[in-house]
């Protein structure tokens, strides 16, 4: 049985005020909610707020990306060690908007997962196709090929935390959304990649995230392959991000 995982990517949003509001609504709200594990990335300045709030809840708390040297003269950089010792369990590496305005390549994505896993958390890897990929039906090469970069890298028990995250490049923003059967194709294709690189890695919860919202969560977390959400948008709202944990808890 696969844990049901749902994280919230708070991207560049919000303000001190904002961030205590809305944890302060979700911690009300996830102590009703049982089988479902809920993370929370905020910006990085939020980090050490957000885990005084959530210190002995079940919340969760993740960064939207690190840095890919352990430490040292890297201006403006934040390390792992740094995102562990506020009590940040996920990172968020690779994310379509780090590598589109970034230009943040695959060889970034392993460098920075090599981090996250030397600190014993949880890289949450995302991967994903752009319109024009998906139009000229790469879509399947495109992820394995992200996929792949990071299985190459490290063994099948290194990689034993990792999360995978498929985000249509498309979807992420947008308000379209993959339908649940384009996602659940994505999704079975890469469970078989993870399968036959190692079968334990066929355990790994695979996200699903690009316009995820209430109203459409229970349908895309009901596919046999998905396991859940890393949600933008909808996140920032405490209900609308509540009901999509709610969705996820119940499959
Ligand atoms: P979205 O973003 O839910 O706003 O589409 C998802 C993401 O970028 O992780």
């Amino acid at each position: 049985m696969r844990q049901s995982l749902v994280i919230g990517n708070w991207k560049m949003h919000g303000s001190a005020a904002s961030a205590d509001a809305l944890v302060s609504e979700l911690l009300i709200g996830l102590a009703k909610l049982e089988s479902v594990e809920v993370g929370v990335c905020p910006p990085y300045p939020y980090l050490p707020y957000v885990a005084i709030k959530a210190s002995g809840t079940a919340l969760g708390l993740g960064a939207q990306n690190c840095a890919d040297q352990p430490e040292g003269a890297y201006t403006g950089e934040v390390s792992v060690a740094m995102l562990a010792d506020v009590g940040c369990h996920y990172v968020l590496l690779g994310h379509s908007e780090r590598r589109s305005i970034y230009a943040e390549t695959d060889e970034a994505v392993v460098a920075k997962t090599a981090q996250v896993l030397a600190q014993s958390m949880c890289p949450v890897v995302c991967i994903g196709e752009t319109l024009e990929q998906r139009e000229a039906g790469n879509t399947l090469a495109v992820v394995g090929e992200q996929l792949g970069a990071v299985l190459a890298a490290f063994s099948a028990q290194e990689l034993k935390t990792m999360v995978v995250a498929y985000e249509p490049v498309w979807a992420i923003g947008t308000g379209l959304t993959a339908s649940p059967e384009q996602a659940q194709e994505v999704h079975k294709a890469l469970r078989e990649q993870l399968t036959s690189s190692d079968n334990s890695l066929g355990a790994l919860r695979i996200l699903y995230g690009g316009s995820v919202k209430a109203a459409n969560a229970e349908e895309l977390f009901g596919q046999p392959d998905i396991d859940g959400g890393l949600i933008g948008g909808a996140a920032l709202k405490a209900e609308e991000f509540l009901a999509i944990c709610a969705a996820a808890a119940k499959q």
